[in-house]
């Protein structure tokens, strides 16, 4: 990639749709926090838990990410790593954010949801004061318990409905199909709540039909199984449904062999609106800008597909009407120059 398309890639306005929060847990605040919170971890050094950051598919890098979570104890816990997050974001002049959390997580250690919730909230409204950054919290509901645990969280969350948009499906993908969940989230969907679902990481194109069909979502997060049905991805570009990508995640976590073997270009060329995320940078290797830069070295992608993310990235967000269409202004100011 030349320098200035580089250049043009990190510096041109953009939104982070695909962020699990506990996924921006980088090793040395795991640390910090299991020794204020007197939490035993199985690794005795950050390097050794570094290391062990080697991942064969989506449940190997699971199994160490509900690990490293175990450290959230506390409100404070949860505004400090989501505050870590958005100030890293902004030094990759992302503007605006939807997070994903994962309450189950938690609630099934004994913190109370409330502390979760709050103490994420907090950090957002503190980066909307201090860098007019807008942020948005999406729930996720974890696909290998079951549905009703989900409407019991569901519950939980009900109180705090203003903290949150809308709700998302995610963790072991193969055996936990996007209708297992139909009921919640047919309820969610009554409640006025945003509704997106991973699917098509590890599993089939199969599961991007339900989650469209059964489930009603929005937005499908990966998704980039689709490209093995060619009838699901004239669908996609015709209906301008977004796919929020994640590259250096499906490198880490096998989906594709290489970045030069990723479909990110091949998606664009076939006119959907996909977007570039972190998915979980603390695990994989990269937040926003390391994804884009990876893609953009690795693939053919050139000044036109970079305003297209960017365009894309605001266009699928969930901000409200004006606020979007501040941004996409925005993205095209910076790209008249
Ligand atoms: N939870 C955190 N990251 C995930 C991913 N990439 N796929 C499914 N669930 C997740
Ligand atoms: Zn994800």
């Amino acid at each position: 990639m030349d320098e200035a398309l580089r250049n043009t890639v990190l510096n041109m306005p953009k939104a982070e749709l695909h962020i699990h929060i506990e996924g921006s847990l980088e090793p040395e605040l795991i640390f910090a926090l299991a020794e204020r919170n007197k939490v035993a971890l199985a690794y005795p050094s950050v390097e050794a838990l570094r290391s062990a950051y080697a991942f064969t598919d989506l449940q190997s890098f699971l199994d160490i990410y509900y690990a490293g979570a175990s450290v959230l104890l506390a409100e404070q816990d949860f505004y400090d790593m989501t505050m870590a997050y958005l100030q890293r974001a902004q030094a990759d002049n992302v503007r605006h954010v939807e997070l994903f959390f994962d309450p189950q997580t938690h609630t099934a250690r004994g913190v109370a949801f409330a502390d979760v919730i709050n103490g994420i909230d907090r950090a957002l409204q503190d980066a909307r004061t201090k860098w007019q950054m807008s942020g948005l919290l999406i729930m996720c509901f974890l696909r290998h318990l079951s549905e009703e645990e989900a409407f019991a969280t569901l519950e939980q969350a009900l109180p705090h409905r203003d903290k949150f948009i809308g709700v998302g499906l995610d963790s072991s993908e193969r055996g936990n199909p996007p209708e297992k969940f139909a009921g919640v989230f047919a309820r969610c969907k009554e409640l006025g709540l945003h509704l997106v679902a991973h699917a098509g990481e590890e599993g089939p194109p199969a599961y991007i039909r339900t989650a469209l069909d059964v489930l009603q979502v929005e937005r499908i997060d990966h998704g980039v199984a689709c490209l093995q049905d060619p009838e699901l991805v004239q669908r996609l570009a015709r209906q301008q449904t977004a796919l929020t990508v994640c590259p250096l995640s499906n490198i880490k976590l096998r989906v594709f062999d290489r970045m030069q073997d990723h479909n990110l270009a091949a998606l664009l060329e076939a006119g959907i609106a996909a977007t570039v995320n972190s998915d979980d940078p603390a695990y994989f290797g990269g937040y926003m800008n390391d994804n884009l830069v990876a893609a953009f070295e690795a693939l053919p992608l050139n000044r036109d597909h970079a305003r297209q993310l960017a365009h894309n990235s605001f266009a699928a967000s969930f901000l409200p009407h004006e606020a979007r269409e501040s941004c996409l202004r925005e993205v095209d100011a910076f790209f008249r120059q």
